[in-house]
């Protein structure tokens, strides 16, 4: 009886933390303050940080944070104008050809000016050429 109450009560904490994983693995850092000073910076190393297998620009990492400031407002969710909905990955693919940009309206519309609109902050070359890299590379979540 105790034992099956005590290995619950384990069986709980495992859970527990594994929910709240982030705070049972991650103690505060003082050691990366390039955390900070990268998200500013346009710095397109590849993740010097977690160093896992994969460098390349990834939708959730790199690009959504292009799309979001220069055309979710117009292609997200209920305001997808012209159809396009660029708010998710698996949406955003929909104006992408991984592996080639140049067939990707995602990219070409940037490219040829027709996207974002006049009055809407143009994309920047740095974020253009990562839209580029990211569908080159196969165009990961
Ligand atoms: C101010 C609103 C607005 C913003 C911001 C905006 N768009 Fe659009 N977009 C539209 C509208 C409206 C259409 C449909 C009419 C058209 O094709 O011009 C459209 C159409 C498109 C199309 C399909 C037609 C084509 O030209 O290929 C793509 C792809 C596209 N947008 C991509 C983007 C991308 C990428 C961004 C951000 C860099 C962006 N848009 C920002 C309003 C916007």
């Amino acid at each position: 009886m105790t034992m099956t109450q005590h290995t619950a009560a384990s069986t709980l904490q495992v859970l527990a933390c594994l929910t709240l994983l982030s705070a049972c693995v991650d103690t505060p850092t003082e050691l990366s303050p390039d955390q900070d000073a990268g998200a500013g910076a346009s710095t397109p190393t590849p993740d010097g940080g977690d160093g896992e297998g994969s460098s390349g620009p990834s939708y959730a990492d790199d690009i959504f944070p292009i799309l979001n400031s220069h055309c979710i407002g117009c292609h997200g969710g209920a305001s997808a104008m012209g159809r396009v909905d660029l708010s998710t990955h698996e949406r955003a693919l929909r104006q992408v050809s991984p592996g080639a940009p140049e067939a990707s309206s995602l990219y070409t519309a940037i490219v040829e000016e027709r996207m974002p609109p006049a009055g809407v902050q143009p994309v920047s070359e740095d974020s253009l050429e990562q839209i580029r890299l990211w569908i080159l590379d196969g165009a990961a979540p």
